[in-house]
């Protein structure tokens, strides 16, 4: 059942497994973070985890960090760490580099693995994978199309046959849908096409099964719901199927079968290590364990209830202002964001910056979408209550309107 007053979203969070993980959190006094869809917070542990990184294994151990402090073996170890929030085995994930780096080396190995010459991208993906799916294609002598992957257009599109490898978002970074990955995955293969999944609103925000779905490649970022730090590394899964044969165009050192014999040919890996390329930055890499060693004692089915609860919630009091949401009402189509519209012109940003004034930070995506993320490690259902009513406060007394709402900064 929703709750209908804080006492019943107090009563929520007093009964809440999740809730001793808020204190692994700096949290700002003041505000309600609803933008860790976009950058997630800061885990307490993580400075000091940073911190010594820096000092000791570089400051004092120098060089033999490299072997030491396993500095050599990060990009595997960290994978490791990913593979259970993605469903994936722990050989299959390797982290390093960042998303569109990742999406390019992905589409040309799986464009490597078809003879046709198609990339079926998303119409509306976040623009990074348009752009690289763009040039990945011409420079392997293939074309992109584009497709809306929730209607019927998407079964049309593969049964052309032509199509060498699909590019999908899982959750749609405006709208916050989840898409069907084990549904999409199987009627791709029964069309001869390679799937490669963007999870980077997905990762942490909704449970994630890449082997369990036959999915072939997969990137993400570590920066939203990983809670990694911003342009924290990336993340690529390359089922093992396919490591043996599939082979990406950045064919740098550290993919080589045997980096240190300083060869002048390349021979790939024979794992998931012929995606990697050259050396990592280890200091963002110590900030991305700090966190995923928070993830480790969470629940992902418990995150992913309680996102439900918050996000039933949000929807809820959002309607009763009357304001529009294109999120999907059914669970299985949700993420963990919901994006609300208001139709006036310019009335969505006003909006987004009149709550962050009053300390509820969500975040604007043009052209109308204001978007807010629910992060159940940090977040309890009082504070999403708190954000409701501030909701209520701007739209019902018109405070957006006021002229200092419609300033655009760089970064809305
Ligand atoms: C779906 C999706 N893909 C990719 C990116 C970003 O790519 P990169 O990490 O290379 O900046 C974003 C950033 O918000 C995203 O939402």
């Amino acid at each position: 059942m929703t709750p209908t007053t804080r006492q019943e979203c107090a009563a929520l969070d007093a009964a809440d497994p999740l809730a001793p993980l808020r204190d692994e959190f700096v949290l700002p006094a003041g505000v309600v973070y609803l933008d860790g869809n976009s950058l997630g917070a800061l885990p307490r542990s993580t400075p000091g985890r940073v911190a010594d990184m820096i000092e000791r294994e570089w400051g004092q151990d120098l060089i033999r960090s490299w072997n030491d402090a396993g500095w050599w073996d990060k990009p595997r170890t960290l994978g490791a760490k990913v593979a259970p929030l993605v469903g994936a085995g722990p050989d299959e994930v390797v982290v390093g580099d960042g998303t569109s780096a990742n999406l390019f080396k992905c589409i040309v190995a799986a464009l490597g693995l078809s003879d046709r010459s198609v990339v079926l991208g998303e119409a509306g993906n976040f623009p990074t994978d348009l752009y690289v799916a763009e040039g990945a294609a011409s420079l392997a002598g293939a074309v992109q199309r584009r497709v809306d992957p929730d209607g019927p257009g998407l079964e049309r599109e593969l049964a052309a046959g032509d199509a060498a490898v699909l590019l999908l978002s899982h959750v749609d970074y405006r709208t916050g849908t989840l898409r069907d990955m084990p549904g999409i995955t199987r009627l791709a293969h029964e069309h001869g096409t390679l799937v490669v999944w963007d999870l980077c609103h997905s990762v942490g925000a909704v449970p994630v099964e890449l082997s369990a779905s036959g999915a072939d490649f997969a990137v993400g970022c570590t920066y939203k719901y990983l809670n990694a730090g911003p342009g924290a590394p990336a993340f690529l899964y390359a089922a093992r199927r396919h490591h043996a044969s599939a082979s990406q165009p950045l064919s740098g050192w550290h993919g080589h079968a045997r980096p240190f014999d300083f060869t002048g040919e390349y021979e790939p890996a024979p794992g998931i290590s012929r995606f990697l390329s050259g050396s990592q930055p280890l200091v963002a890499d110590a900030a991305l364990e700090a966190s995923l060693d928070v993830w480790a004692k969470a629940d992902l089915a418990l995150v992913r209830a309680k996102s439900l609860a918050m996000t039933d919630l949000f929807l809820a009091r959002a309607a009763e202002v009357g304001i529009t949401s294109v999120t999907p009402a059914e669970h299985a189509r949700r993420g963990s964001q919901v994006a609300l519209i208001e139709p006036e012109e310019g009335a969505g940003y006003a909006i987004v910056r009149a709550l962050i004034a009053r300390g509820v930070i969500g975040d604007f995506r043009a052209p109308d979408v204001m978007r807010f993320g629910f992060t159940p490690l940090y977040l309890r259902h009082t504070d999403v209550w708190d954000a409701t009513e501030a909701l209520h406060e701007v739209v019902r007394t018109g405070e957006w309107r006021d002229e200092r709402f419609a300033r655009r900064d760089q970064v809305t």
